[in-house]
């Protein structure tokens, strides 16, 4: 597979906010306990941002982090691809914002909004912008603030969510085999009803969604729920033939931090054993396009991941969209 390796990972990156929010804190708030939530989801706490932080304080944190891990300076980078569902600003993007933050002179940046499946979205096209030899150091960040839309009297949907901002540098690959191997993108827009925020866009006048109560995460929970099996495991699959790999020779899985009962069906579609499935969900809950970027640089950073082993990303989001990527560390 080596002649297909075009980009590699040079560094990881990330930035959680210090407040918590328990399941305990939550039984104050909501008709909820943490029997349930950690039953239904495996979600323990989370952690929100205080009130002057935004999204693209905590990119370029993230950010930061990661240029250092990869040796890198602001100036190196070319291109910034932010996923986000939750940016400062309709417009402008977080990538500018980025951009300027931490003074990446040279860079283009740019959003992509691919839901939870964001990160490995933007993966997929810095791969392919280094394939083509477009650009050469690429910033790739999942970044959110899901508090900011969370409806925090839906006990359905306020348990599940957290805020937190994960980055990678991908660079050209040295030839020793290393590096991206595969990426693999799906959507679904017949099913975008089931999990979205109607409003904040151009179809609702803000006056009407204020009124209406819109300006918040949407989700038909057990739908997404079924969806969401059969996808990453769809994904999973798929990735492991793309890559031309088995599943014993994948050292860990990270997949979407969303659910653990979604992470178990996935890990048993690709016959992965708990203890190469990579699981910090108890923690933040789901941070959407974070939370594959602030678990990769977890497990690298706690020795997990080491040169040459295969990790394997799996997500599924709002869109839907869906995807994965495989990667010799
Ligand atoms: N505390 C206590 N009870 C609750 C809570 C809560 N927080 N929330 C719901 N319930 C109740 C319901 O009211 C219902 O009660 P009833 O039987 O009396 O009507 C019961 O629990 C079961 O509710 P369900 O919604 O059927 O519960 P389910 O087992 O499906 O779990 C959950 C809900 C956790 C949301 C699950 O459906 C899920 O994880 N869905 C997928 C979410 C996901 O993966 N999203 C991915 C992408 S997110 C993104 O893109 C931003």
């Amino acid at each position: 597979m080596q002649n297909r390796i075009h980009s590699m990972l040079l560094g990881t990156g990330a930035a959680v906010p210090q407040k918590k929010l328990t399941n305990q804190d939550l039984e104050k708030i909501v008709d909820t306990n943490d029997q349930w939530i950690v039953e239904r989801t495996g979600i323990k706490e989370r952690h929100i941002i205080d009130g002057k932080t935004t999204n693209s304080d905590l990119a370029a944190e993230a950010a930061l982090i990661a240029l250092e891990d990869a040796n890198l300076k602001p100036e190196d980078i070319d291109r910034i691809i932010v996923a986000t569902v939750t940016g400062d600003f309709n417009f402008p993007s977080v990538a500018c914002l980025v951009q300027d933050k931490i003074g990446a002179v040279n860079a283009a940046g740019f959003d992509v909004q691919a839901a939870c499946s964001g990160f490995i979205f933007g993966l997929s096209i810095a791969d392919g912008l280094i394939c083509s030899g477009t650009a050469k150091n690429i910033l790739v960040i999942g970044s959110e603030v899901l508090s900011k839309i969370t409806d925090w009297k839906d006990r359905s949907t306020c348990v599940l969510f957290g805020d937190a901002a994960g980055a990678a540098v991908v660079g050209p690959a040295n030839g020793d085999g290393r590096g991206i191997l595969a990426t693999f993108l799906k959507t679904d827009g017949r099913l975008a009803d089931l999990l979205n925020m109607p409003g904040g866009g151009t179809k609702y006048p803000p006056e009407v969604s204020v009124k209406e109560n819109l300006n918040n995460i949407k989700m038909q929970g057990p739908e997404v729920f079924k969806a969401a099996v059969t996808a990453m495991g769809d994904a999973a699959k798929h990735i492991l033939s793309e890559a031309d790999i088995t599943s014993e020779e994948v050292d860990l899985l990270i997949p979407h931090q969303a659910n653990k009962r979604i992470i178990d069906a996935t890990a048993r579609r690709v016959k992965l054993p708990s203890e190469k499935v990579y699981i910090n969900l108890q923690n933040y809950g789901n941070t959407s396009a974070a939370s594959i970027p602030v678990a990769l640089n977890e497990a690298r950073r706690e020795g997990l991941l080491r040169a040459g082993d295969v990790c394997v990303l799996v997500a599924f989001g709002g869109g839907l969209t869906w995807g994965s990527a495989a990667i010799r560390i």
